[in-house]
């Protein structure tokens, strides 16, 4: 099989068959950030450039790291150093990007659906490094591979998403690509971070913690995206964790063997308590490790594609 797509936008568009070939293609990826020398040629003479037209730590530094090991020669586009701030548009920026005879675009943009405005204007293949609270779909890709890791075959596996699920592109993600691997998904939050049609996700919604943690094999905590957040949708940042965030105590109704994941950045204290964030249940740094490897992935499949190199072999 082979990555037939020009970019890669969202979850929701993908068939279980490309997301199982993404998440192998990582996984040959992973042996190469063990060795000594991370490095592979595979897209030397290529560029990448990192549009982020919104705040990052993991996920740009981690699609850098990911074309620099690929030998790929990577650019960073920050727009508040940019000419956007002198009135330039979106599509004009990224023209002149494209005129510098890039090879891939990741972008990261406020608004949802810019980035597939962005893959519709330009021949560059794109990657969605988080649009809005649309989609974030190498987030989902590199919480899938560490749920594989850990727990094997996603099907069947109990998954529960906590917090603030209507402003979260991960959870957006998360639950397309769950449910089409055959994972049930439970979602707990308040009901003013809950989205209003819920029913498309086809996930179990609980009424509490202990309902939503109960068994499950993979609870997800989520930060509160205030930031995306129109007016103040919580009456405390201690209510809040009093009823919403993880404790020893919630966690003890997940299965023995439960792991707990979070995309970062964490609040501690607030949906996650620090002695849970840190505890060897806690698979939050192999999640960051595994997104170098999934973006790995997604580079060397559309980065080669442009110029119709072969990418069926990631070894
Ligand atoms: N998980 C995630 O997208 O983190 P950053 O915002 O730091 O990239």
């Amino acid at each position: 099989m082979s990555y037939k797509r020009k970019d890669l936008l969202g979850m929701i568009d993908l068939s279980k068959e490309e997301i199982n070939y993404l998440l192998d293609t990582a996984q040959t990826f992973c042996e190469i950030n063990e060795r000594d020398v991370k490095k592979v040629p595979t897209l030397k003479g290529r560029t990448v450039i990192n549009l982020f037209f919104e705040p990052s730590t993991r996920t740009r530094t981690s699609f850098e790291i990911a074309g620099k090991r690929l030998s790929a020669d990577t650019v960073n586009f920050s727009a508040s150093s940019s000419s956007t701030t002198k009135g330039e548009t979106l599509i004009d920026t990224v023209q002149n990007m494209e005129a510098m005879s890039s090879d891939v675009f990741v972008v990261r943009h406020a608004y949802s659906g810019s980035v597939k405005f962005i893959a519709e204007n330009t021949d560059v293949p794109v990657i969605n490094a988080g649009d809005g609270l649309n989609e974030h779909p190498t987030q989902a890709l590199l919480d899938l591979l560490t749920i594989r890791q850990n727990k094997g075959d996603i099907k069947g596996l109990e998954i529960a998403i906590v917090g603030d699920i209507t402003h979260s592109r991960v959870a957006r993600s998360d639950i397309w690509a769950m449910k089409k691997l055959g994972a049930n998904v439970r979602l707990f939050g308040p009901p003013t971070m809950l989205p209003k049609h819920i029913a498309p996700f086809d996930c179990q919604i609980c009424k509490t913690m202990e309902e939503a943690v109960e068994g499950a094999d993979v609870v997800m905590m989520l930060r509160i995206q205030r930031e995306r957040q129109g007016k103040l949708l919580l009456p405390s940042t201690r209510e809040y964790a009093r009823f919403f965030g993880l404790t020893n105590e919630k966690l003890n109704f997940a299965k023995k063997d439960a792991i707990v994941m979070h995309p970062g950045p964490i609040n501690r204290g607030v949906e996650l308590m620090t002695n849970i964030a840190d505890c060897n249940r806690a698979v939050i740094l192999p999640q960051v490790s595994n997104g170098v490897a999934v973006r790995m992935a997604a580079l060397y499949l559309l980065g080669l594609s442009k110029k119709g190199g072969n990418n069926e072999d990631a070894s």
